[in-house]
């Protein structure tokens, strides 16, 4: 949707003239279920986004309207609590952790549409969150930065959608920018632009059109069997904070006696915090080959080790491993369904489209959506 049409609509279903903010989606490049363990990650924000018109009432109300389900919300400043309506929930969840810091709002209309497609591990939960608190900080003057506004965003998630994320998603909603991806540090929250130079290749995801109802649970059970790793190592180490500032060789020491099942989740992560280190350096050096190895290791890791892939994940990556053109491929985000991540040579990105979609139909009698990506900067607002 273009700003024009955006405005208009918001015009005919409020009356009044909005002020527009959009916020993207994102990828990642390398460092899965690394950020909660306060390590590496290697996102980049894309060219899908969460648009969010919003302007003021004179009255304590929050009225909302999300195009996708054709639905409304109506609310109240004073009374900010959780709903049934899902997608309501990521935005309450944001005005009620900007109340939460002392920050003065006043009552809005907000309309919201996206094209980032849902479920597909590009964070359109995350798109909508920082959408909405950037449009609420950039409504009301709020003296707030752009990492605190990630935070809150982050802080929505875990309290009113319940998932307890790390900060990637919405650290990339907020910072993205154009040709770069970031190489974000998730405990000290530093980050570096990295160029994303992929002469002759591009990033394509392969959307799976599945999403398995596991994912929630499992992923903060996954992160509770990280706490737990850290917990024994810490009695020997109480310096240790998180899984990134424990080696190998803790993890055998004090882990494995304890929990082979907790071990074996814990090495993932600690080897995987050190592959995005290594594929830092060989995206900087333009040694793509070994930054798509790198992705097919993470990939094992992620379905054998971590245990948070799925069948369809796993065929996707097994057909274009080996195959001329393909440099890399792995499933990305949280897992049980979603997308991978495949850097593909650019003439053969038609054939392998064609290829792999038959082949997914035939085995799974599913639709396999494609997209060739395109990076994008972080929230903003719209002209
Ligand atoms: C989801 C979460 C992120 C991150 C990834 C896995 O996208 O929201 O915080 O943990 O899974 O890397």
């Amino acid at each position: 949707m273009n700003p024009l049409s955006l405005k208009n609509t918001f015009k005919e279903i409020f009356g009044s003239e909005p002020m527009l903010v959009k916020s993207p989606g994102r990828i990642n490049i390398i460092g899965e279920h690394t950020d909660y363990n306060g390590g590496l990650v290697m996102p980049a924000a894309i060219n899908k986004a969460v648009y969010v018109a919003i302007s003021k009432r004179d009255d304590e109300q929050i009225q909302l309207y999300a195009e996708s389900y054709q639905e409304k919300y109506i609310g109240s400043l004073n009374n900010v609590e959780k709903c049934e309506k899902p997608w309501a929930n990521y935005i309450l969840g944001v005005v009620h952790g900007l109340l939460q810091r002392g920050f003065t709002l006043s009552g809005f209309n907000l309309y919201i549409y996206g094209d980032v497609p849902l479920g597909a591990g590009l964070s359109s939960s995350a798109a909508i969150e920082c959408a909405t608190a950037y449009a609420l900080s950039q409504l009301n003057q709020l003296p707030i930065t752009k990492i605190d506004l990630a935070l809150v965003a982050q802080k929505a998630e875990h309290e009113f959608a319940g998932v307890k994320c790390g900060i990637m998603d919405q650290f990339a909603s907020v910072f993205g920018q154009k040709d770069y991806a970031m190489m974000l540090d998730c405990e000290s929250l530093e980050h570096e632009y990295i160029p994303l130079k992929l002469d002759g290749y591009k990033l394509v995801l392969f959307n799976t059109n599945v999403k398995h109802s596991l994912s929630e649970s499992a992923y903060n059970e996954r992160r509770a069997q990280c706490e737990q790793g850290v917990a024994w190592v810490k009695v020997q180490h109480p310096e240790v904070q998180y899984l990134r500032d424990v080696s190998p060789q803790m993890l055998l020491e004090y882990v494995m006696p304890k929990d082979a099942e907790v071990y074996t989740k814990c090495s993932y992560v600690v080897a995987e915090i050190d592959r995005v280190r290594r594929a830092a350096a060989a995206l900087k050096d333009g040694r793509l080959e070994a930054l798509g190895k790198l992705m097919f290791e993470t990939h094992q890791g992620l379905s054998k080790d971590y245990e948070v892939s799925c069948k369809e994940l796993d065929f996707l990556v097994e057909q274009v491993k080996g195959l001329n053109g393909v440099l890399g491929a792995r499933m990305m985000g949280g897992g049980f369904g979603g997308c991978t991540i495949n850097i593909v040579k650019d003439e053969a990105i038609a054939d392998l489209t064609n290829k792999l979609t038959k082949l997914y139909h035939d085995r799974f009698g599913l639709t396999l959506s494609t997209y060739v990506v395109e990076t994008a900067n972080g929230a903003q607002l719209l002209p």
